[in-house]
């Protein structure tokens, strides 16, 4: 089972805000969508939180050191290791061929922090600009570990007027 990050980072690794995004880029929320789609998504409950939500398509699995009231087609787990688990009883369950099997970590900062260490591809939309009020952070991303396998070329939002990339790094 390939374990993928998907995020979006400025350049001082700056990821959200009063448990928001720190930008609307509406062609990145487009490339989230057609690159999670048909796979499960795990995140944290601060993130679930402010989506309000499950994602349409996918299999959503929110981790939560305390149970609540979530809707029914949910999959709550109390670590990450249990979420991952609970990834590939989806995949068992749904007969996805070995190959097909990848499972996304979708936020926040909490999440990024312990996924980190045992991801072996990060998608990241690299979003040219410092935020400096910024309260949550993705870790560095070290070159000795991670190496960059794509990159877009890079494309500019026309309401904010940011520059951004879409990148993908493997684990050497
Ligand atoms: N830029 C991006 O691409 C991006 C993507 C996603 C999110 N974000 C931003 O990130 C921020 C949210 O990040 P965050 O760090 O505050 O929160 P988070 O990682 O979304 O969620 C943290 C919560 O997840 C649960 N949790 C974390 N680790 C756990 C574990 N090992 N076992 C069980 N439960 C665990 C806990 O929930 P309980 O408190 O319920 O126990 C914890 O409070 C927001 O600003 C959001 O907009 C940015």
């Amino acid at each position: 089972m390939e374990k993928a990050i998907i995020v979006a980072i400025a350049d001082n690794y700056a990821i959200g805000r009063a448990n928001a995004l720190l930008w609307h880029l509406s062609d990145d929320l487009k490339y989230f969508k057609k690159v999670t789609s048909g796979y499960p998504v795990l995140m944290g409950y601060m993130t679930y939180k402010s989506i309000g939500r499950p994602l349409p398509g996918r299999h959503n699995i929110v981790s939560t050191w305390y149970p609540f009231d979530a809707p029914e087609e949910l999959d709550v787990v109390f670590s990450l290791e249990e979420g991952f688990s609970h990834a590939r009883k989806y995949f068992n369950d749904n007969g996805i061929r070995e190959s097909e099997r990848k499972v996304f970590v979708m936020g926040g900062g909490e999440t990024y922090r312990q996924a980190l260490p045992t991801a072996d591809t990060l998608y990241i939309t690299h979003v040219h600009t410092e935020v400096e009020d910024a309260d949550t952070f993705f870790p560095r991303i070290d070159p000795l570990i991670w190496k960059e396998v794509s990159r877009s070329e890079t494309l500019q939002d026309a309401a904010s007027g940011l520059t951004y990339e879409f990148t993908v790094y493997k684990r050497r």
